[in-house]
């Protein structure tokens, strides 16, 4: 199978695994475990910020944030394509009795004055008090679409402007940093707290890792406790993140590359219609004519290819480091012969 559902589906590879066997661990809780401090460490570095916290996926850490920024009844600013929003199971109500302040963004990129107009004015008890921004970047219902970094140096000035606090939802942030040649330190810069999937385009089977100062983090480590995720010695998976880390970043260029290659096969197609721009490893496109997008998929499948159809009319398909050169000639050709 060709599997371009999503890039979550990844295997560890021989020497992933290989680094897993050798992981030295502890327990955690007990903040001993050597090889879950070194990945904290090592990922708080490659940002400049001062602490990292270990998590079981993008969905803890980002909801960790949120309860750690907020107090009941507070209110979050974010797109509305946002993952916090439409795909944490409502965590941000169950969790932290927040309300959202939705934004009709760009491909799921807000504006910097889109967040100043959304923004409550805090004498009015009628509204609730506007406490925290969040992007994502790349934002995955935009297709995979990265923020120009000036715009987000705009929200961060909203942000200190208004006294609101900053998170990135940054599950595949190091595919934005590849496509646009930025640096980790720019972002660790621009935000009070950042989550990175160490289990998407990294390649890593499970984890994630939230930032920021000492202070945050240390909260947002009792929080994880109360929230069951507490991890003993977890170090064996750990290892996998900081291995992903250290060598599957620069690779992501491949992926990118991967993803042109099959956008530009299906442009050549008459029964498919809007292709959103395609800016990192992620094609988002409209079927039309002869096929529904479920339909495409189906066939896809009787080729031993996967994808989704995320609506009636656009189907989904996502690149990643199990995706070999092969497999993307063979994807070209069956497109060609439908
Ligand atoms: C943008 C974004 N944020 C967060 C997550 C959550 O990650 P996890 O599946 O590890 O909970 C995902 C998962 O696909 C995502 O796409």
């Amino acid at each position: 199978m060709i599997d371009f559902r999503s890039d979550t589906v990844t295997k560890p590879s021989q020497a992933m695994l290989e680094a897993m066997i050798q992981a030295p661990v502890g327990d955690d809780v007990f903040g001993e475990d050597p090889t879950i401090n070194a990945l904290e460490n090592y990922a708080a570095n490659m940002f400049g910020m001062e602490a990292g916290l270990y998590c079981s996926s993008g969905t803890m850490t980002n909801q960790i944030a949120i309860k750690a920024h907020t107090q009941p009844g507070d209110e979050i600013i974010c797109d509305v394509m946002s993952h916090i929003y439409q795909y944490e199971g409502g965590g941000i109500g169950f969790n932290s009795s927040c309300s959202v302040k939705l934004i009709n963004g760009n491909r799921g990129r807000m504006t910097a004055s889109q967040v100043a107009e959304s923004i409550n004015n805090i004498h009015d008890v009628h509204k609730p008090i506007s406490k925290l921004v969040s992007l994502e970047n790349t934002a995955n219902r935009g297709g995979g679409s990265c923020y120009n970094f000036d715009d987000i140096k705009a929200i961060q000035q909203v942000c200190t402007n208004n006294q609101l606090l900053f998170h990135l939802d940054g599950a595949r942030l190091f595919n934005a940093i590849v496509a646009n040649n930025e640096r980790t330190e720019q972002y660790g810069k621009a935000f009070d707290s950042i989550s990175i999937c160490l289990s998407k385009g990294l390649g890593a089977p499970v984890g994630s890792v939230l930032l920021g100062n000492k202070s945050f983090i240390q909260k947002a480590r009792r929080i994880r406790k109360v929230f069951g995720g507490g991890m003993r010695q977890a170090g064996i998976i750990a290892a996998a993140g900081l291995y992903a880390l250290q060598n599957n970043i620069d690779r992501l260029a491949q992926d990118h590359h991967h993803a042109q290659l099959i956008t530009q096969a299906l442009q050549q197609k008459d029964f498919i219609g809007e292709i959103l721009p395609v800016e990192t490893n992620i094609i988002i496109f409209e079927v039309k004519g002869k096929y529904t997008a479920q339909q495409f998929v189906e066939k896809l499948k009787e080729e031993n290819i996967l994808a989704i159809a995320i609506s009636p009319s656009q189907v989904r398909i996502v690149v990643h480091l199990d995706i070999t050169e092969n497999m993307v000639q063979k994807t070209i050709d069956v497109i060609k012969s439908f």
